[in-house]
């Protein structure tokens, strides 16, 4: 499967991808990464790894629906079939959004429904949880709405800061997002009346749940 990955910066999610991809026997392969902001890290990261890359500054453009009609004319004409959102900070029309139904998959670093949008961390805190985590699901035209493919919990401890609990959660998306890339692109997360049904159809065990550190 030919995947397409929209960054915006950091792209530690993105290295995890490409490692993941890498492993064999792998289905799928990062066939392009896009990222809306020129100076993006990840971008370096994807070169060196031998993948095209493609900046397509929203700034260029004059709105939403002209900077996404680009951004899907450069996944279709590379053949992407499935595209990951790894820290891409834009908010995609509706129309974007639906042509790629169940074809887009995002990491949003909270359990969601709970934290949608930002400084999660920072209200995760002043919200007093003793648990959070990160969740792994395919895109909707609401923000962070989405079946959800897999999540993993991670403990809020007495001393974190936003910072510390972001790289504590962080450690943890880097094992959720190749995880449940996985099962998409070997078929195994299908899309039944708005929730994720997994299916063990080649007879191992589907994992969807991390625990980190783990209980057992
Ligand atoms: C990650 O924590 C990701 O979950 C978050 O941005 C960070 C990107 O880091 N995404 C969102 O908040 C999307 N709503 P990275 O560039 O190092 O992967």
């Amino acid at each position: 499967m030919k995947i397409g990955v929209l960054i915006s910066g950091r792209g530690s999610n993105l290295k995890a991808l490409i490692e993941a991809c890498a492993e064999p026997g792998f289905r799928g392969r990062i066939a392009i990464v896009i990222s809306n902001r020129p100076n993006a890290a990840g971008l370096a990261l994807a070169a060196a790894a031998g993948i095209p890359t493609l900046v397509i500054d929203h700034k260029d453009f004059a709105s939403r629906e002209t900077f996404d009609a680009e951004l899907d004319r450069a996944l279709r004409e590379t053949g992407v079939e499935l595209i990951c959102n790894a820290g891409f900070m834009r908010i995609l029309s509706d129309g974007f959004v639906e042509k790629w139904r169940n074809r887009q998959i995002n990491i949003h670093p909270s359990l969601l429904p709970a934290f949608k949008g930002l400084h999660v961390h920072r209200r995760a805190l002043d919200a007093g949880v003793r648990i959070t985590g990160c969740t792994v699901h395919f895109v909707r035209p609401e923000m962070d709405e989405g079946p959800i493919i897999a999540q993993a919990a991670v403990p809020v401890l007495p001393d974190d800061t936003p910072e510390t609990l972001a790289a504590r959660v962080l450690e943890a998306e880097h094992k959720l997002y190749p995880m449940a890339l996985k099962l998409v692109v070997e078929g195994r997360a299908r899309v039944v009346g708005e929730h994720v049904v997994l299916s063990d159809a080649d007879g191992g065990n589907v994992p969807a749940a991390l625990f980190m550190p783990s209980p057992r």
